[in-house]
């Protein structure tokens, strides 16, 4: 507590703090004018994000309630890498794709064409979209052909920060730059949060040429640590640079769009004021040194520019464990350039402390599932699975409508997991959290958790699986199938082809 309150945001709270409370953390440097104005009273310096802008979609329709615009998937050469050519997978020509950015009740239409070489469809990651919009292949619809379109259409039914990617050969395709942001926005939100800013960060692998990496590289060992790129983008770039004012806040909106990484981000001198993540607000802001966030999941964050006018500092990568390996002669990595402009320092703006509402889900009479990840390994191949079994033996879990379940996820293997579920939002059962609503969890190694999830509407066949993508590959994943008892039954046959990565069996 006390060495919260020492931390040094600004020269001028500190001194105040330090001659009320005899702060034994460090000496406060000589006092400086107090700041004249506040931050709701000035701008983001000019051209903040220009650096880290990202592309809008051209909206064809009229109406400011829906976002139409067209969307093909097809290989654009980029410079991802100072001086060389990538044969980059995109969208619409750029990594990451358009921004889809709009406000809860909006609809979204997107005509989307394939020219890629290979099948795809989109996976709306973290929308509670019908089920025929869900993008899983086999599942929710059939793979799209090379050259062949699809329309998907959809309402923006809860505020947060999502995203979109390929449901088929993930992995890959995710890998080599096939990923967009989705920000769904609450007009109602607090102002004070400061300026949005999306943050969608990635990773790619490359050889020296800019080239990339064979999908299958690493081999076994790829399937089972996970392809990391080493190449690390923000929004599409290699350590681009955002200004800041000191003092005036931003609402940094953060994506982990990789297929295999975990970020652990930490930025010298300041904590972040943590505001929720998957799938909107949490009950309350939580004052965090660093965010975490595994593979497919997100952070809402209010950043406080800290640093004094005039001065630069680095947003890092630091390695985190995640199992066998992870962490061993890794060093941290530069992100993303933080500088503070030559201008005067304003006061921040009062955060709010409860955020949200959250009910508890009710889960009297729920019942318990036991959902184990599991990685198996022979002397010539690397398989994974729920229960033991890998997705392409397995079974459909099956439920009913307006059931309530508790999902005990555990996890005995070498790796962490991020457990991702498609289709509904998730409530992690442990106090020591701030309750809050969520798509994909951490299930760190040795451990397990517990989830309660309610089918409270779309019934059809929704995925879940690792999110970690080479492991989904090799067949961490299983499919549960809502049932409405009221209408004419669903088959309950495997969908066939998901995730048909380079794993041959
Ligand atoms: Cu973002 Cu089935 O995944
Ligand atoms: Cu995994």
């Amino acid at each position: 507590m006390r060495l919260r309150k020492c931390w040094p945001w600004y020269p001028w709270i500190l001194s105040s703090i330090a001659l009320i409370g005899g702060c034994e953390r460090q000496a406060p440097p000589a006092a400086e004018s107090v700041p004249q104005q506040a931050a709701r009273d000035v701008s983001q310096p000019d051209g903040w994000a220009d650096d880290l802008a990202l592309p809008l979609p051209e909206d064809l329709n009229p109406d400011p309630n829906i976002l139409e615009f067209n969307l093909e998937a097809r290989i654009q050469n980029l410079e991802l890498i100072a001086g060389h050519q990538t044969p980059a997978w995109t969208y619409n020509g750029t990594v990451p794709g358009p921004l889809i950015r709009g406000k809860v009740g909006d609809r979204v239409i997107v005509h989307f064409k394939n020219s890629l070489p290979e099948e795809t469809t989109i996976h709306w990651h973290g929308l509670r979209v019908p089920n025929t919009m869900d993008g899983a292949p086999g599942a929710t619809q059939d793979p799209i052909q090379s050259g062949a379109e699809f329309r998907y259409e959809y309402t923006l039914t809860d505020a947060g920060t999502y995203w979109y990617h390929p449901h088929i050969d993930s992995s890959t395709q995710v890998g080599r730059g096939l990923y967009g942001a989705i920000l769904v926005e609450d007009p109602n939100d607090p102002k004070a949060f400061g300026d949005d800013l999306v943050l969608l960060l990635s990773d790619i692998g490359l050889n020296e040429q800019g080239e990339l990496l064979p999908a299958d590289s690493g081999g076994d060992f790829g399937d089972l640590f996970g392809r990391e790129g080493a190449v690390l983008l923000v929004n599409g770039k290699v350590q681009p640079t955002l200004k800041v004012r000191t003092g005036k806040q931003q609402r940094w909106r953060i994506i982990n769009a990789t297929r295999a990484r975990y970020y652990n981000l930490r930025l010298r001198n300041h904590r972040f004021m943590r505001l929720g993540g998957d799938n909107g607000l949490a009950a309350r802001s939580s004052d965090v040194y660093n965010l975490i966030l595994p593979p497919g999941e997100r952070a809402d964050a209010v950043f406080t520019p800290a640093d004094p006018p005039g001065s630069s500092n680095m947003l890092r990568w630091v390695p985190t464990e995640r199992g066998y390996g992870s962490t061993f002669n890794r060093s941290t990595e530069d992100l993303l350039k933080i500088e503070t402009v030559d201008a005067a320092p304003v006061t921040p703006e009062p955060l709010p402390t409860e955020l949200r509402t959250i009910e508890p889900i009710d889960i009297t009479n729920a019942k318990e599932r036991t959902v184990e990840l599991t990685i198996s390994i022979s002397s010539s191949d690397v398989w994974m699975g729920i229960n033991g079994v890998p997705f392409w033996d397995s079974q459909a879990f099956e439920a009913t409508l307006g059931e309530t379940e508790v999902w005990r996820i555990v996890n005995n293997s070498d790796f962490s997991h991020p457990f991702h579920m498609h289709g509904y939002f998730f409530q992690v059962l442990d106090d020591s959290r701030v309750p809050e609503w969520k798509d994909t969890v951490n299930v760190p190694t040795k451990s397990e958790l517990k989830l309660a999830v309610r089918y409270d509407d779309r019934p059809g066949t929704w995925m879940f699986h690792c999110h970690i993508l080479d492991h989904a590959e090799v067949g961490m994943m299983g499919h549960l199938i809502v049932r409405d008892p009221n209408a004419p039954a669903v088959s309950a046959a495997r969908p066939g082809s998901i995730h048909g990565g380079h794993k041959r069996h």
